[in-house]
């Protein structure tokens, strides 16, 4: 059968079995940066944006995605980077195969919470686990990355209400 969605900016028309799980189909086209763990929704590393709202793709059919909007990691590579040098500066990107779900989810927390506080951080990422930092690395940086938001933001250099806005570029086709 075939999946026609969007991903990352981009029309495709995919095909599918009707049992496959979303993270499945999107590894096996290429989207390597959603990783794959427990299988059972319990550890957040499969993390992607479904209509821009974070959902765990090792537990969501493919077929659900049909007409909808997905964004996975390769699709937000301004914020990631930016993300992934405060992990850098803080320790908190060991083996770095938490990382991308839990990039994902700090966008998407950042969709709903403008300025979150550490036990807004800390109920966020719940669901991100992590086997090697110990998390206060990770919240330290979460934290310096708010920190320049809100600088960039009190400066003008940033549209509020997105990442879209200022991150998404469609893939080369
Ligand atoms: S692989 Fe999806 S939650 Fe663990
Ligand atoms: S850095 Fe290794 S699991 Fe998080």
């Amino acid at each position: 059968m075939k999946l026609n969605t969007t991903i990352n900016g981009m029309p495709k028309n995919l095909e599918i079995r009707p049992d496959d799980y979303l993270v499945d189909v999107l590894r096996a086209n290429g989207y390597l940066g959603v990783r794959q763990g427990c299988d059972t929704g319990n550890c957040g590393v499969c993390t992607v944006h479904l209509d821009g709202k974070s959902v765990l793709s090792c537990v969501l059919l493919a077929i659900k995605a049909e007409g909808h909007e997905i964004t996975t990691i390769e699709g937000v590579p301004q914020q990631a980077a930016t993300i992934a040098n405060f992990f850098v500066e803080q320790g908190a990107d060991q083996c770095g195969y938490c990382t991308s779900g839990t990039v994902m989810n700090i966008l998407y927390m950042e969709q709903l919470v403008e300025d979150p506080t550490e036990e807004e951080i800390k109920h966020f990422l719940k669901g991100n686990l992590c086997r090697c930092t110990g998390y206060a690395s990770q919240l330290r940086a979460i934290q310096a990355y708010f920190n320049l938001r809100r600088q960039q933001k009190s400066e003008g250099q940033v549209p509020r209400g997105g990442y879209e806005d200022e991150n998404r570029k469609p893939e080369s086709p």
